[in-house]
């Protein structure tokens, strides 16, 4: 359950003996496509959720950072002044990597972390762990936007991101881009953010779901991944194999009608890594080609392209998600694909309003029919970026 303003703030003030300054709010995502093309400089377009983390944010004096959460109430603490070499001596771990990564990058960055004010931080969140909806970068986006305004930092939203990938990078240690952090920064309501990850420009595109009639479903497997660990990684290695092979330095360069010449360059498993990223960044310009022309009605096929593609050629699915994907197809839903970097987490379909609750019946059903666990589903609404709470209604 959410807490409100007014409860986080109380729990904050019990715990850490003063009132925050204030609230700051970011978003989970959903990629509604493009998939493991952000790091290798292609287009991605996620849209930001309606699941938040908040983290309320109060002042110390004493150049030290604190940070607790409503879900694990032990407090980690470090000098600011000394997070690089507790970074190195490897003890920043478990979730509080993520705020206290954040801090750290933002020193990375030009943030003078020997002279700015001590924080403490109370996290709480409703963004599934786990389900490849961002969690993390939820919590990345939401401390850096509240330590931008504590620090008068002045940094744009496009380099907070850049922060969060960072903490990300090498405090967390998960090799991810840039696509969380822009969505949960970027994101605007019923829009997704179309992000060039080469140029890293930003352009809001409407998805006009309300006025189609549409639901975007979330179904969230249960079963759970790590990115900071095995497959993703390996995938992020045989692109870059793929696109030194091809004589480039990035998978961007290659474009559908140099798929010809890869064929024969490569091995057939990095051929097929680099078709998936070479046709996924083509389907991302075509779905917002097609949603400014046609609207989201028309994208369906787009959608299940895209998942055949992870299946097939990056085998990044699971037979739980694919099972969740064809299930809903079957069902109603105008298009399917599991999201985010796979190997777990949540698949998404497109669904009718008034087909939702037969979708999520007969993926519950099929999936007890095949003797997987149960899945959870849900759906959720294209929400505004992170921002400070009470700036406006959202929060
Ligand atoms: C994870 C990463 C992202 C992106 C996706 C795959 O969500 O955090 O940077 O690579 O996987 O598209």
């Amino acid at each position: 359950m959410s807490k409100t303003i007014d409860e986080l703030t109380a729990r904050f003030t019990e715990f850490m003996g003063h009132a925050p300054e204030g609230v700051w709010s970011a978003p989970g995502r959903v990629n509604l496509i493009g998939e493991h093309t952000d790091y290798n400089e292609g287009f991605v377009l996620p849209f930001a959720i309606d699941r938040r983390t908040r983290a309320a944010v109060g002042l110390r004096t004493d150049g030290v950072i604190r940070v607790t959460s409503t879900f694990d109430h032990t407090a980690v603490e470090f000098p600011l002044a000394g997070l690089e070499a507790a970074r190195t001596a490897g003890e920043i771990v478990g979730w509080s990597a993520y705020p206290l990564g954040v801090a750290w990058a933002l020193g990375q960055h030009g943030a003078d972390l020997s002279s700015v004010t001590g924080v403490d931080i109370l996290i709480d969140s409703t963004v599934p762990v786990g389900a490849g909806l961002s969690s993390s970068a939820a919590i990345e986006s939401s401390v850096a936007l509240a330590l931008n305004d504590l620090w008068n930092l002045d940094f744009t939203r496009e380099k907070l991101a850049k922060v969060g990938q960072l903490a990300e990078n090498e405090v967390v240690g998960a090799p991810t881009g840039i696509m969380d952090q822009s969505a949960s920064l970027l994101g605007a309501a019923d829009a997704a953010v179309f992000l060039d990850c080469r140029s890293l420009e930003a352009q809001v595109v409407p998805l006009g779901l309300a006025k189609a009639g549409l639901s975007i479903l979330v179904m969230d497997t249960r079963v759970s991944h790590s990115h900071a660990t095995g497959g993703y990684s390996e995938r992020r290695a045989a692109c870059e194999a793929g696109a030194a092979a091809m004589g480039t330095s990035s998978l961007r360069d290659v474009s559908v009608g140099d798929l010809d010449r890869a064929r024969e360059l490569l091995d057939d498993v990095t051929f097929r890594r680099v078709r998936h990223v070479v046709t996924e960044n083509q389907r991302v310009l075509d779905t917002v080609r097609v949603l400014g022309a046609e609207g989201p009605l028309a994208i369906g096929a787009l959608l299940d392209a895209s998942h055949v593609s992870m299946r097939d050629d990056f085998e990044i699915s699971i037979p739980e998600l694919d099972l969740a994907v064809e299930t809903a197809r079957d069902n109603g839903a105008i298009g399917a694909r599991m999201t985010g970097g796979g190997f777990g987490g949540a698949a998404i379909a497109l669904v009718p309003h008034a087909l939702v609750p037969a979708v999520e019946a007969a993926v519950v059903a099929a999936f007890a029919a095949a003797g997987y666990g149960e899945p959870v589903t849900f759906t959720v609404t294209p929400s505004q970026g992170a921002q400070r709470m009470g700036d406006s209604a959202v929060g």
